[in-house]
């Protein structure tokens, strides 16, 4: 595997000209404190140290029963936390549509910035795409069918990230936005949500671990884009890659699954107490929920397996600092695209 450390891509320019992951250096470790977030933080060998130090000190799991039960009642955890919630919680999105140009198609046409990394021209031939799918005449009638550019995002929460795409895209009648969860709680918040357009949406039920369900209505290869944003994390370990690889069906060739998540020694990792950790790396939090840290090259190697091919996978390093309490957190997350093979 290639180094590790953020390449900044001519891409993150692309729809809101923002450069990646921003440009806020911190140069002199005096000026910490004068700013609330600093970008692309190096680490050091003493701080990558100390922090697998922390790990190890909790890394003993509960008892199997313990952790059957979390898995087993997970989408009740997150029917709960969305029952107190609501709509609250996972709502900054300003980084989505630099990040990820591929959930604005036509505006990065609009832009006419043609970006290597969707030089498989999906959004451009958006008007031919009904050719490119594989979906047969009489499997055409569902939410969805007659658009040409279709996206789905797993996990949507609330969709803090569904309605942006929408709203965005609104001069866009060939986009079509899919988004699902096990939480049934998070998907009627989502259609009750005013912004809410069964004409351009369509929100639905759906396990990610459950990889013997369909994604009913969305036919195998019949996607642009798939977007997980912080909820592989919350799947244990051993049905990650069998999720991904459901999911790799339902992309077109071409198609392309954007991912944001956790990475490895995340402030939030390394703040878990001890008696949390269900399994290396996973933990589980006061609520019942839980959350999994990522390396780059394990969702290497997981989204290759399922037959994709890397487009970017970026360690996002960030300094959040509390200038009140004079507290600094670390903050790692995981930012990849993979692709599915044009044929
Ligand atoms: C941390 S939240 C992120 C929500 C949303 N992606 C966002 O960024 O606002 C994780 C979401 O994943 C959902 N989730 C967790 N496990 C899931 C599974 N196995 N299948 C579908 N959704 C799941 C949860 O219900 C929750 O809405």
């Amino acid at each position: 595997m290639e180094a590790r450390q953020i390449v900044p891509e001519p891409s993150s320019a692309d729809v809101n000209k923002q450069p990646q992951f921003g440009t806020r250096f911190l140069t002199d470790p005096c000026q910490v404190f004068q700013h609330n977030n600093w970008d692309n933080v190096e680490w050091t060998d003493e701080q990558e140290a100390a922090a697998e130090k922390t790990v190890l000190k909790n890394s003993r799991p509960l008892p199997a029963e313990k952790q059957e039960e979390y898995d087993s009642r997970a989408n009740e955890y997150w029917n709960d936390f969305y029952a107190v919630h609501e709509n609250r919680f996972f709502k900054d999105r300003r980084w989505l549509f630099t990040e990820f140009p591929e959930l604005a198609p036509a505006q990065r046409c609009l832009n006419h910035e043609v970006h290597p990394e969707v030089s498989n021209d999906n959004h451009q031939n958006q008007r031919k795409s009904k050719e490119i799918t594989s979906l047969s005449p009489n499997a055409a009638d569902f939410p969805g069918s007659s658009a040409t550019y279709r996206i789905l995002e797993v996990g949507c929460g609330v969709g803090n990230t569904a309605f942006p795409i929408l709203r965005i895209n609104d001069n866009d009648p060939q986009l079509f936005v899919y988004c699902c969860d096990f939480s049934s709680t998070a998907v009627e918040l989502v259609k009750s949500n005013s912004e809410y357009d069964p004409g351009r949406c369509h929100a639905f039920v759906h396990d990610l671990s459950d990889v013997e369900a369909d994604y009913c209505p969305i036919p195998d290869g019949s996607l642009d884009v798939v977007v997980l944003i912080f909820v592989l994390s919350a799947l244990r370990p051993a049905k990650m890659q069998a999720s991904i690889n459901r999911l790799a069906r339902l992309l077109k060739p071409g198609g392309v699954l954007v991912f944001r998540d956790y990475g490895r020694y995340d402030m939030a990792q390394l703040r878990f107490k001890k008696g949390r950790c269900l399994s290396e790396n996973f933990y589980v939090r006061g609520d019942g929920t839980r959350v999994y840290f990522f390396t780059q090259d394990e969702l290497h190697d997981m989204f290759t397996d399922a037959g994709l091919e890397k487009v970017q996978n970026l360690v996002d390093r960030r300094l959040q600092v509390n200038r009140g309490k004079r507290l600094t957190m670390y903050r790692v997350w995981i930012q990849c695209k993979y692709r599915k093979a044009q044929h």
